[in-house]
């Protein structure tokens, strides 16, 4: 139940979050990439969000996420596309490819979702042995997530069928010295006012401090460190940013 993105999770996402739907880390990535002919990974790739648009753009990228849901949007979003892009269904924890990539793309946080700072050093270290020598781990964290479903909140979507689908989230604990939140999601879909499914989830989410991850990725041996708010390359971030990238090397 936890982090899982279950049948509704991925419906929700699909609908909001849906391919090509950019908080500025689509052109942003894509401009990062530029010049890259050779493979590149993008862990937790979701419903295809960002790949599909990486995909068209002629990068040459794979993916694997932890939900069947979610890989089930994307493998079929990319279908409709003619895209046939390499997916598995592997985690965070254990990913494992006999090849080595040109560039790791992490985006839209979600590395937060790793919920311990030791389980998501082994991360980045994974990501590390999976570069190739000069290759680049380029990934977002989201510093206001960490103020995020203080106040209960509720979202809907229309699904593709004329139903409805609705999300509510109250955070449920705060574990300030582990640097983590759990919120409760309830996810339910309602036919002609009936309701028809639920799905809850317990979401946790990990924030960071920007030296903290500095010092992590250096450990797990990477170089070259720039840290860029807002989506403006090497212009260190700031308070009031929502968003703050990270982009480190794998040396020769
Ligand atoms: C915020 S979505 C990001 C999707 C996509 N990358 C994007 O940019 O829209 C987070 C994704 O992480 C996946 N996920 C959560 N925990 C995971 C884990 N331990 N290993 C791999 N994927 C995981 C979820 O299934 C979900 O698809």
């Amino acid at each position: 139940m936890n982090n899982t993105y279950g049948r509704l999770a991925s419906h929700v996402y699909n609908l909001d979050k849906y391919i090509g739907k950019s908080f500025g880390d689509i052109e942003y990535y894509r401009q990062r990439l530029d010049g890259y002919r050779g493979p590149i990974l993008e862990p937790a790739v979701g419903n295809g969000r960002a790949l599909i648009p990486l995909l068209e753009a002629g990068f040459d990228v794979c993916g694997f996420d932890a939900s069947q849901d979610m890989l089930d949007y994307c493998l079929a979003q990319c279908a409709g596309r003619d895209l046939a892009p390499a997916l598995s269904r592997q985690t965070f924890e254990t990913f494992t490819y006999a090849k080595r990539f040109d560039a790791i793309v992490v985006p839209a946080g979600s590395l937060q979702l790793i919920a311990d700072h030791a389980a998501a050093s082994a991360v980045l270290k994974r990501f590390y042995d999976h570069l190739a020598p000069d290759g680049r781990l380029i990934f977002d964290l989201y510093p206001g997530d960490m103020v995020a479903d203080l106040q209960p909140n509720i979202r809907s979507w229309q699904t593709e069928t004329g139903d409805l689908l609705t999300l509510t989230s109250q955070r449920v604990k705060t574990d300030i010295i582990g640097q983590t939140t759990v919120s409760h999601l309830r996810y339910d879909l309602w036919q002609e006012g009936r309701l028809a499914s639920s799905e809850l989830e317990f979401f946790t989410m990990r924030w960071w401090g920007i030296q903290e991850m500095l010092l992590t990725l250096q450990a797990a041996g990477f170089e070259d460190l720039v840290v860029s708010g807002d989506y403006t390359f090497g212009r260190a971030p700031r308070d009031g940013d929502h968003v703050v990238t990270f982009e480190c090397r794998r040396p020769v």
